[in-house]
């Protein structure tokens, strides 16, 4: 943290100070991640990335002993991308005191969609967020749509605690046929790997259907939708949906008004693996 302070202050003390973006990560790098920094790249002078698996932010019995560090190949990956600095501190570093005293606890939207099988995981991402946030000190933080109930939450922490850093978000990377890259679509077998771009088509679809439905029917034509999924098995796996819900681009209850609104889903696949993903659309 004190290498990292010592390095940026005299940058920002420069007569034409840098632009400084925040790209944070929990590493084991992919496109998607890439692209953030080439987006932050093009926005700012100066990129900085944080590679953190956050325990935080992780539940009791989730991966995080298991989830892939991989810091070498991420390094090789962010200088390639035209990072300029890499902060990956230990979590010695990050949480002294572990666990913490203070909290930073998130609002109404912390507590729906992943929160419910994942209770206390947003208010482990404010945590660590809003300390990268000090540590850094960026104009700027970019973010990826894959999480997008993240970026919501981030966005009012921002605006509540009076961060003064400009959010930036990207949309989602998706691999050839669909499906939103991830970290943890390596804990897909063969067999899954091919089902699992059935969920985006599966919300593309239901985005048609809800584009032009009568909002009175919204909440039939969603559980069939969730009913259909559930069905699609491949070999002696299958999807299970955790939620499918839309709300407004705010994430909250969508009204018979609203013309910008956003499906949210997560579902497991298998076992192991629990694919995200969204999509945003607007009713005519
Ligand atoms: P992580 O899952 O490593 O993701 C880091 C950033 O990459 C997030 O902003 C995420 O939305 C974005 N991202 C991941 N896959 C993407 C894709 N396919 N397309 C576009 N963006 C994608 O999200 C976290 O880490 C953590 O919660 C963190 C914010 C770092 C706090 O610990």
């Amino acid at each position: 943290i004190s290498a990292l302070r010592d390095t940026l202050k005299p940058l920002r003390h420069q007569a034409a100070a840098p632009k400084i973006a925040l790209v944070p990560t929990m590493g084991n790098l992919h496109s998607g991640h890439v692209t953030l920094v080439k987006k932050a790249k093009e926005l700012a002078d100066i990129v900085v990335v944080s590679v953190f698996v956050n325990p935080t932010q992780f539940g009791v019995g989730e991966d995080f002993d298991t989830y892939p560090r991989t810091l070498e190949a991420d390094v090789a990956k962010l200088t390639d991308a035209g990072a300029n600095f890499v902060f990956a501190p230990s979590v010695e570093e990050m949480y002294p005191t572990y666990p913490n005293n203070v909290q930073v606890l998130s609002g109404d939207i912390s507590k729906i969609l992943c929160a419910n099988t994942r209770p206390t995981h947003f208010d482990g991402v404010g945590l660590v967020v809003s300390k990268l946030f000090n540590i850094v000190q960026p104009d700027m933080a970019v973010f990826g749509k894959k999480d997008y109930q993240q970026l919501a939450i981030i966005r009012q922490l921002v605006a509540e605690l009076n961060f003064p850093i400009e959010i930036v978000g990207v949309d989602i990377v998706r691999a050839y046929d669909g499906l939103a890259l991830s970290s943890r679509n390596q804990y897909l077998s063969e067999a899954e790997r091919q089902l699992a771009p059935t969920l985006q088509k599966s919300l593309q679809q239901l985005a048609s259907e809800l584009t032009t439905a009568n909002f009175a029917d919204f909440d039939k034509i969603i559980a069939g939708a969730i009913d259909k999924l559930n069905r699609v098995t491949v070999a002696d796996s299958g999807f299970k949906v955790d939620y499918l819900a839309v709300k407004n681009r705010l994430l909250q209850p969508p009204k018979p008004t609203d013309k910008d609104l956003v499906i949210l889903t997560a579902a497991f696949l298998g076992k192991k693996t629990r694919l995200l993903d969204n999509l945003e659309f607007s009713r005519e």
